[in-house]
């Protein structure tokens, strides 16, 4: 399999800051629905399939101030929906995104394990490493945007929202995005990120590569992003495109966050990867953004992880 490699990137340059929105504002329900005329992204010779022509999105309800559950892990329709793999629906049950991460952080949430590698919710870092630490995804599909190496799939509730993304980018007049790595297998990983030691050493490699087990790309749910014209660009010049600065203005309406910012390298240990995006859904990224994160770990009251344990 091709390895991708990510050249090393700049020490962590500043630090992360808190939310910037008071916890606790009633925020509007948005709705909003987006009409886009059919354009063909990619003319790749791999058969990249695209999303339907018309693509309607709806931007999640943030109620930051409904009143959760007392004890939301009681209530009949979320363990059902726990039960089921239903992780919008659990969200849902527990009053919408933000009273879910509240309920996280207040440890008000003993159904919700961070830990599980299904649920959009997991957070894998340098001292969460995956469990089992060679999981696999089911649902794998192919990413929907044309791809620049062999790791083309992602978990199908992944790949939809990524083409969503990709169809609105355009019609926004940003250009056209590709991707160039979806899921990697642990066994990937370890080829991938021996590549980076390899090239780099090993400090440098912990900068940009995960190690085996501790990367998000083993879960399907991450997918990293590039900005094409007649051909597609790298990782490392993804940041200055025009697309690079829609990505990080409106992924969050698609499901995902811009995992490794500058400003959350104290907290994640990886040098800024504007192309890097998380999906964690829609009520989740919500949430993210309106509250004014800059990592999941900070999304979740976990420990900062900027190193591996010993
Ligand atoms: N580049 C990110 C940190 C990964 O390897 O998962
Ligand atoms: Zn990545």
């Amino acid at each position: 399999m091709p390895v991708s490699p990510h050249a090393q990137h700049a020490a962590p340059r500043s630090p992360i800051r808190g939310p910037a929105l008071p916890i606790g504002l009633a925020v509007t329900a948005i709705g909003i629905l987006l009409s886009i005329a059919s354009t063909p992204l990619a003319s790749s010779s791999q058969s990249n399939t695209m999303p339907a022509p018309v693509a309607v999105m709806e931007v999640p309800s943030v109620e930051v101030g409904a009143t959760p559950a007392a004890d939301p892990c009681a209530e009949v329709a979320v363990q059902e929906s726990i039960a089921a793999g239903d992780d919008a629906a659990t969200i849902a049950g527990f009053g919408g995104g933000e009273n879910f991460r509240a309920a996280v952080v207040a440890g008000n949430a003993p159904c919700i394990s961070l830990s599980d590698p299904a649920r959009v919710w997991v957070v894998v870092n340098k001292t969460r490493p995956l469990d089992p630490v060679e999981y696999a995804p089911a649902n794998l599909t192919s990413v929907p945007l044309q791809m620049t190496t062999l790791s083309g799939q992602v978990r199908g509730d992944v790949a939809a929202a990524v083409g969503e993304m990709a169809v609105a980018a355009e019609s926004a007049g940003v250009g056209r995005l590709g991707a160039n790595n979806g899921y990697r297998s642990y066994g990937l990983q370890v080829t991938t990120y021996e590549s980076h030691v390899r090239d780099q050493g090993q400090a440098g490699a912990d900068a940009g590569s995960a190690r085996p087990g501790h990367s998000e790309h083993q879960t399907g749910l991450a997918v990293d992003v590039v900005a094409c014209g007649a051909l597609c660009g790298g990782l490392d010049g993804f940041g200055a495109t025009a697309q690079s600065d829609w990505v990080a203005a409106h992924a969050w309406e698609y499901g995902f966050v811009v995992r490794y910012e500058d400003v959350g390298s104290p907290v994640t240990g990886y040098a800024p990867e504007p192309w890097h995006l998380r999906y964690v859904g829609r009520e989740l990224a919500a949430a993210y953004h309106q509250g004014g994160f800059h990592t999941l770990e900070e999304f979740f009251g976990l420990p900062a992880a900027p190193d591996y344990l010993p």
